[in-house]
Formats: C-alpha cells, sequence, structure tokens
C-alpha cells in the first residue's frame, strides 16, 4: 500500500505580511518565509512611545531585514505602519495587494512590553500596551481577512506571549493584551474556517531580542523579566528568534487542517498547569 510522505510545502507565489519586521522575531520571520518562497512585506518604524524602557526598530533595521529578504531571490516591500492607526493598516493591505496581486499570510508579530505591579501602571502605559498588542492586532486581522476571503486561502498568525497563557507578578496589563488577541484569534478562526484561512496563536518564552536585551551582550535590565527567565522547567534561560518562527513556518506551511490552535514555545512552562 502507498503511503504519501508529508514534506515541507513550498511557499513560492505567495505574499505574507509580518507586522513588527524590521528587527528580533519578526526579521526572523521574514527571512525564514523569503526562504520558503514567499515574497514579504515589512510593517514596522511606530511613532513614538513614552512608556517603554527599551528602543523601537530603526529604519536601518527595516532595511536590514529587507535586504536579508532580497539576499533570498525574493520581493520585500518594507513600509512604515503603526498597527495603532487603522487608516495606515488600511493603506498598507491596499499598496500589497495594488504591488502583488494578492496577500495570502499575515503574522501579526507587533508588540511592546512594560513591566510592574498593576497598581503603579499608568494610563498612558496601559494605552500604549493596549493600543498596539490588542488593538493593532484587530486592525490587522480586520484588514487582512478581505483579501484572504477573495482567495478563498489565507494563514493567519497571531504572536501572543506564555504571558497570554498564565498569571505573571509584574505583568498583568502586559498579559491582558496577551490573553485577549488568543480570544480575538480562536474566535475569528471559528469565523473563517470555512472559507481555507486558519488563525491560530504562537506564544513565546523570553527570547532573546531587542525587546528584553536592548545591549547585545549586556544582561537583561529588567529585573521582573530575569526573575521569571529563572522559573524555566527547561533550564535555558530564554529561547531564540529561529524557535518562534519554526512554529511559524509549520503554521503556515500546513494544509488547512489546525486552526484556533494555540502553540507554546514555553521551556516547558505549561506543563506546571492544571
Ligand atoms: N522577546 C520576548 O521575550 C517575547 C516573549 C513573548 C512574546 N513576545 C512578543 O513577540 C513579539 C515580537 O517581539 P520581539 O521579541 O521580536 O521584540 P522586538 O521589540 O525586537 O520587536 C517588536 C517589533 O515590533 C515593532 N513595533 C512595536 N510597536 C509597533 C507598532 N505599534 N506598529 C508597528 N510596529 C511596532 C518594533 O519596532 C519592533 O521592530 C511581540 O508581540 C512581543 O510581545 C516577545
Amino acid at each position: 500500500m502507498g503511503i504519501s510522505v508529508p514534506s515541507l510545502a513550498s511557499l513560492d507565489g505567495r505574499v505574507a505580511v509580518i507586522t513588527g519586521g524590521a528587527r528580533g522575531q519578526g526579521r526572523s520571520h521574514a527571512v525564514a518565509l523569503s526562504v520558503a518562497g514567499a515574497d514579504i512585506v515589512l510593517w514596522d518604524l511606530p511613532g513614538p512611545m513614552s512608556t517603554l524602557t527599551y528602543p523601537l526598530a530603526t529604519r536601518d533595521d527595516l532595511e536590514a531585514t529587507s535586504k536579508l529578504v532580497s539576499e533570498q531571490g525574493r520581493r520585500c516591500l518594507a513600509l512604515s505602519v503603526d498597527v495603532r492607526d487603522a487608516d495606515q493598516v488600511d493603506a498598507a493591505v491596499c499598496q500589497t495587494v495594488e504591488e502583488f496581486g494578492r496577500l495570502d499570510i499575515a503574522v501579526a508579530n507587533a508588540g511592546v512590553v512594560t513591566t510592574g505591579p498593576l497598581v503603579d501602571v499608568s494610563d498612558e502605559a496601559w494605552e500604549e500596551l493596549v493600543d498596539t498588542n490588542l488593538t493593532g492586532v484587530f486592525h490587522t486581522l480586520r484588514a487582512v481577512v478581505p483579501p484572504m476571503r477573495e482567495q478563498r486561502w489565507g494563514r493567519i498568525v497571531v504572536t501572543s506571549s506564555m504571558g497570554g497563557r498564565m498569571g505573571i507578578p509584574g505583568q498583568s496589563a502586559y498579559n491582558a493584551t496577551k490573553w485577549g488577541v488568543i480570544g480575538m484569534a480562536k474566535s475569528l478562526a471559528l469565523e473563517l474556517a470555512k472559507e481555507g484561512i486558519t488563525v491560530n496563536v504562537v506564544c513565546p518564552t523570553t527570547a532573546q531580542t531587542p525587546m528584553v536585551q536592548p545591549v547585545p551582550g549586556e544582561d537583561v535590565p529588567n529585573e521582573l523579566i530575569r526573575r521569571y527567565m529563572r522559573s524555566n522547567p527547561i533550564p535555558q534561560p530564554w529561547i531564540q528568534p529561529e524557535d518562534v518562527t519554526r512554529a511559524v513556518l509549520y503554521l503556515v506551511e500546513e494544509p488547512g487542517v489546525v486552526t484556533g490552535e494555540v502553540m507554546e514555545i514555553g521551556l516547558g512552562a505549561s506543563a506546571r498547569m492544571p
């Protein structure tokens, strides 16, 4: 009896949008998807945020990612898009479809973090977290679904966090946004399940990116995050962006039988949950 042997699907001819694609996990996803054959659209370079303790991506970061994608022989469109702004998001989707003729994959990865006990979270810090991590994902998903619907094919991956799976002291506000996107993604998955579009979530644990280690090689400046890093059942402090990318690749390449799932890249943290 013959067997069908699964192999990685090619993404040749696919077009992938990656929000927060200038650096960190977004850059890793962009390069890997281009190696798999996709053309890439990067959204990044948001307007200023006053409550972050680390810098956002720069134009040099965005250009460097764009160059890495081009070196794979794929097209790359690098756009200044702040996902907090629905008009910018809608315009970026229009520009993508105009230039590439389609939009197949969206990785809603853009996010920011601030930490601190809930009673010390300022209104401004709350708004900056919610506007990017929750409303920004809403703007992105709302805008990418119509072109996917027309194609009757789409793959959406939302980046949550292990902070979206558990309580962590000092992360009440951030975790609220990361739990929120899981509810959004699961519900949207059900809305789209009959239309060839899947919606899944990845939950990284602490990852070695500029978000938590702004100066490469230096100690993580945030004591609350350092404390969480020491608690991992698998005894390593953090994961690498590529560890998350492998999950993203799986979710965009699989043939459309996985939706509404939450994939943890968590160094075993959820094994402790009931
Ligand atoms: N690094 C971690 O430990 C960790 C752990 C779990 C989840 N996450 C999540 O992973 C995702 C990627 O983070 P990262 O680790 O690569 O950090 P990062 O800071 O290196 O990358 C985030 C990118 O998003 C961009 N961005 C932020 N706000 C934006 C906005 N409003 N509009 C457009 N772009 C915006 C930034 O400029 C940056 O390039 C985020 O959603 C983050 O919350 C990170």
